[in-house]
This record gives C-alpha cells, sequence and structure tokens, in this order.
C-alpha cells in the first residue's frame, strides 16, 4: 500500500515535471542556432524545418485568409506567411489596430500551425505602396527620394531620420503587442519590408541626401568593408557609389526598425531580396531599374551585413526560369555568416519557361535550408482535381509534413541528404558514412518495375515535369528513412566490400506520431524488386539493410 502511494507520488512529480517541461518549451522563443555549419530554427526548444506557404499580398485578412486553410491542411504546412500592414495597423499616427493581426493568429492557433508575419512597412517591391495615408500625404514630415531634378518618386527616403522613427515606432508596437497576444509563440519569425531599396530612381538625391553622399564614408563601413584610407561616397566606391550608399542607408534604416521590434521581443528576422540577377550571368542589370536598388542583393551583402547586426538573415525571393540558375541563387545566398531560407518560391501556377520547379523544396531541404515557402497559397484550389505542377508540389509538401520534427532533427543532425531528378540525368549516388560500414543510395528517376536500364540513362525528358525527389536519412549504421516520389532507391555496399552482396532485411512504411515511428506495413515484391519503387503519391520508409 506504501509502496504505490510512494510510486504515485514519484508518478505525480514526473508527470508534473514533464508537463512543466513541455509547458515551458511551448513558451521558449524561437531562435535561429548554427553549430558546425549547420543552422536551424528551435521551435518550443527543438529544431524545425519551417515547411510554408505564403498568402498572396491582399490575403492578410481575416475573411479571405480562411479560405486558404483547407490548401495548407493538404499540403500538410506547418507555418503560413501573412502580411501584416502598416497602412491597416496605424490607421491614425500613434494609434494602433490590433484586431486584424489578432484574428489571424487566432486561425492560425486553430489549424496548429505557425506563422511568420511580413511587415508591409516602407517598403514593399520596392515602393512605398503599404505606409499610411497620414505618411502619404504629409510629404513634408515624411520626405520622398528625389531625383537630381528634384522630382519625387513613390518611395520614402531611407535617409530621412522622421520616416525612420515612424517605422520603429510602428514595428515596435506590432512587437510589443505579439509579446502580449502571443505567449505561446504562434509567430516563429518575421520578415521585416518586403523586397526593400527603390524602384525608379538608384538612390535620393535630394539635398539632404547628397550632403551625405559628399562627406566621408563613414569609418564602421570603411573598417568593415576593409577599405584603407578615406574619401566621399564617389572616391571610394567608384561607379559602385550609388548603389552602395543606398544599400548603406536602407540596411541602416532596416536595422533600426528591426532593433526597436527586438528591443520589445527577440523573435528572429530576416530579410527578402529581389533578385538583382534572375537570369543566369551575364545579365546587364540596372539598380533603382530592373530591381530595387539598396537591397540585399548578393553584390550588397557585406555591406548589408556590416550595418544591419539585428537582421538575421538575407533570404532570396527565387522566381528563376532555370533549376540551375535556382541552385546557383541558393549557394550565393547561403555563405557561413548567412543561413539560407527561401521565403518566396514559384508556387503554384505555370511559371513562363520554367516546369518541374516541385522538386526546389528538395533541393533547399538537401542544401540545408532553414525554411522554404511557396508563393501564393491562394491559388491552390484543393476542392478541384489537382494535376500536374499543383498535384507535384502539394505531394511533395505533403510528403514531409507527415515527419516535419524528424526531418528537422535529422538534417540539424548532418544525416540526411536529398537527390533530386535533373533534365539530362537520370541517377544520383548519395554516400552515407565511410569505410567498410558506408553505404550508398543509389537513387535512379523515374521508378520502373523492370531491372534498371545499364549502364546510366541519360535521357533528358523522365517523367515529363522532372519531379523525382528523394529524403534518404541514415538512422543508424544500417538503418534509413527514406521519402520519396517517383523514383526508385538501391542501397549498396562500398564498391571494395569483399564480394559481400546487400540485401534488405526489412522494409517498414509508416509514418510518426510525434517522434514516434508507427509502421503501417511491410514493403515487399513489385515494391522492393531492383531497389524501392516509390510512385507519384510518395511514401515514407524505414529500412535495415544487411548483406550475404
Ligand atoms: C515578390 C513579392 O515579394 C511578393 O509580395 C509578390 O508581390 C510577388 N513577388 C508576386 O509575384
Amino acid at each position: 500500500m506504501r509502496r504505490n502511494w510512494v510510486e504515485g507520488k514519484i508518478a505525480a512529480a514526473a508527470a508534473l515535471c514533464l508537463f512543466a517541461a513541455t509547458a515551458s518549451h511551448a513558451q521558449e522563443m524561437p531562435k535561429l542556432v548554427t553549430e558546425q555549419g549547420r543552422a536551424t530554427l528551435m521551435v518550443e526548444g527543438q529544431p524545425f524545418f519551417l515547411l510554408g506557404a505564403q498568402v498572396d499580398n491582399s490575403s492578410g485578412w481575416p475573411d479571405r485568409l480562411s479560405a486558404v486553410w483547407p490548401a495548407a491542411e493538404r499540403m500538410r504546412l506547418n507555418t503560413l506567411e501573412v502580411p501584416v500592414y502598416w497602412e491597416q495597423m496605424e490607421p491614425v499616427k500613434g494609434t494602433f489596430d490590433f484586431k486584424v493581426v489578432d484574428a489571424v493568429l487566432e486561425q492560425a492557433r486553430a489549424h496548429k500551425t505557425h506563422l511568420v508575419l511580413l511587415w508591409f512597412g516602407t517598403w514593399k517591391n520596392g515602393k512605398m505602396h503599404y505606409v499610411p495615408d497620414w505618411v502619404k500625404s504629409d510629404t513634408k514630415t515624411y520626405p520622398r527620394m528625389l531625383s537630381k531634378a528634384g522630382v519625387p518618386i513613390d518611395v520614402l527616403s531611407p535617409n530621412a531620420p522622421a520616416n525612420m522613427e515612424a517605422d520603429s515606432k510602428a514595428f515596435a508596437a506590432l512587437m510589443r503587442h505579439l509579446k502580449e497576444a502571443d505567449p505561446q509563440h504562434t509567430v516563429i519569425m518575421m520578415q521585416v519590408e518586403n523586397e526593400s531599396g527603390s524602384l525608379g530612381l538608384v538612390r535620393d538625391f535630394s539635398p539632404m541626401a547628397q550632403a551625405i553622399f559628399d562627406a566621408p564614408v563613414p569609418a564602421d563601413l570603411m573598417r568593415a568593408l576593409h577599405k584603407a584610407g578615406s574619401g566621399n561616397w564617389a572616391q571610394v566606391f567608384g561607379d559602385d557609389a550609388d548603389e552602395t550608399f543606398a544599400a548603406w542607408s536602407v540596411s541602416r534604416y532596416i536595422n533600426a526598425v528591426a532593433a526597436a521590434g527586438k528591443k520589445e521581443l527577440p523573435l528572429p528576422m530576416y530579410v527578402n531580396n529581389w533578385l538583382k540577377s534572375p537570369r543566369a550571368f551575364p545579365v546587364s542589370t540596372i539598380p533603382g531599374d530592373d530591381y530595387p536598388s539598396g537591397g540585399p542583393t548578393v553584390n550588397m551583402f557585406p555591406v548589408w551585413k556590416a550595418m544591419a547586426p539585428s537582421i538575421d538573415l538575407l533570404a532570396p525571393d527565387i522566381y528563376v526560369p532555370s533549376s540551375e540558375r535556382y541552385r546557383e541563387v541558393m549557394k550565393e545566398f547561403h555563405q557561413p555568416d548567412n543561413p539560407l531560407m527561401i521565403p518566396e518560391s514559384l508556387g503554384f501556377e505555370p511559371f513562363p519557361g520554367a516546369s518541374g520547379y516541385a522538386r526546389y523544396l528538395y533541393y533547399a531541404l538537401g542544401d540545408g535550408a532553414v525554411g522554404f515557402a511557396n508563393f501564393g497559397l491562394d491559388r491552390l484550389h484543393v476542392d478541384e482535381p489537382l494535376t500536374g505542377e499543383s498535384l507535384a508540389q502539394v505531394e511533395g509538401f505533403h510528403l514531409l509534413g507527415t515527419f516535419d520534427r524528424e526531418l528537422a532533427a535529422l538534417k540539424f543532425a548532418g544525416k540526411l541528404q536529398t537527390a533530386v531528378e535533373e533534365n539530362g540525368i537520370s541517377q544520383k549516388e548519395l554516400e552515407f558514412g565511410i569505410g567498410a560500414s558506408a553505404w550508398r543510395a543509389l537513387v535512379s528517376f523515374p521508378p520502373s518495375y523492370d531491372p534498371p536500364a545499364a549502364p546510366i540513362s541519360t535521357t533528358s525528358d523522365t517523367t515529363g515535369l522532372h519531379v523525382g525527389r528523394a529524403v534518404v536519412a541514415s538512422l543508424g549504421p544500417n538503418e534509413f528513412l527514406v521519402a520519396g516520389i517517383d523514383c526508385r532507391v538501391q542501397f549498396l555496399l562500398p564498391v571494395h566490400s569483399g564480394g559481400k552482396q546487400p540485401q534488405m532485411l526489412k522494409v517498414e512504411e509508416g509514418r510518426y506520431d510525434g517522434t514516434t515511428w508507427v509502421p503501417t506495413r511491410l514493403w515487399n515484391g513489385d515494391e522492393t524488386d531492383y531497389g524501392l519503387n516509390f510512385g507519384g503519391k510518395g511514401s515514407l520508409l524505414r529500412i535495415t539493410m544487411g548483406s550475404y
């Protein structure tokens, strides 16, 4: 009797500890961490891969937003990116209205989905369209950028302190509100502005900005860029002076906005970038004309990194027609001091000149991205039969969504690789470990129940859409987790393995319930002949390999 009471007490204490631990994890501030060169978001104290989509620009309103949840659920997204509009949030100077933000929070919680809020403030696609009307109509207090001839454009000057202060105050008010209204951290990250920089002028030529341009380049920037001596902007930067000045002005401004927000609630914060060169080099691109000048384009990274320490990462919006260029852009943005996150990628509609872009999520994952989101969730109509690109996209997200927390943990531990179908290449080999205990995973596109054609086939158009994808993660010396779509995966022993042959000991299909693996059936026969044969719907398998 006594023992039971003690056991009961111990069990109750353990349950309390577990509850306290869970409760405190739920309250833990989301953060971005990097270990051994690998970055991840930590949400509720655990690695998190942001599997997301962004809603259309005018969909951050409760009525409109309610229409996108079926698509989010069908894709098993864990995060939705939703704009917050300065014009709505501060209709009168100093008076804030958080009704819309609160309704968005409520909807996300009801759908067990996290949010990234996009602050549409001073900049939206290189313009000032989302600033409140009291800012738009008072050009004396809130100056615009001016051309050399003194003609204003519809972009606020990044050199005017009043603009920066007004935006900082509004953003700080938003973060202060979230601190109170969102203790459970439904919001895991903030995007500060949207595709910042100016379209219409390379920089502000107003007399006030010109005076700064003609003065010596600030010493902190000179130091950060390893520039010796001194001089004004034209003397130090020559042909790049205007754009560098713009980047310095915009990055300092946005840093002030982000810092004011972080003072209230230090969530991870990033800026997104309208690419300088959507297509492969060499392409002539003119700042302020072809892309917003002063934004975080790769050529301006050193300036942004030096002047915007409150921004955790610079992120590319990738709308490019070629898969080769897509991967180049990821490389350009993924730097030791800049984790990769893709907040906007071509989404759910045919894009001129592009096909097979359902693969891009898998590129990003294989490249160690902390997150990936397709743009334009509103355009996915899950009540209609899905076909082609849309179907391929949805299946790709859905498959990862079934084990997103496990996926994030394996990615952060460096145990995960991906293989993605390319035009003209029908096989990819992934290596796990080295020496005699190493395994190779040979991924072939497309799957087939016939023995693989020898040698490697190089047909340029295999599945038509080119959307074969696989994630392979090592769980132990001979154990793997494999998620695949439209491909075949064979596990091979190292080339010098003393005549030994590989064999599959067990192939379980299943799912994760939290972190618990729940097998649903065993694969064998046609499903495993010549390798694991994945169809278009995708499956998640746990495999134990052996040899004889
Ligand atoms: C990129 C912008 O960041 C988005 O807000 C949206 O305007 C898309 N372009 C439209 O394709």
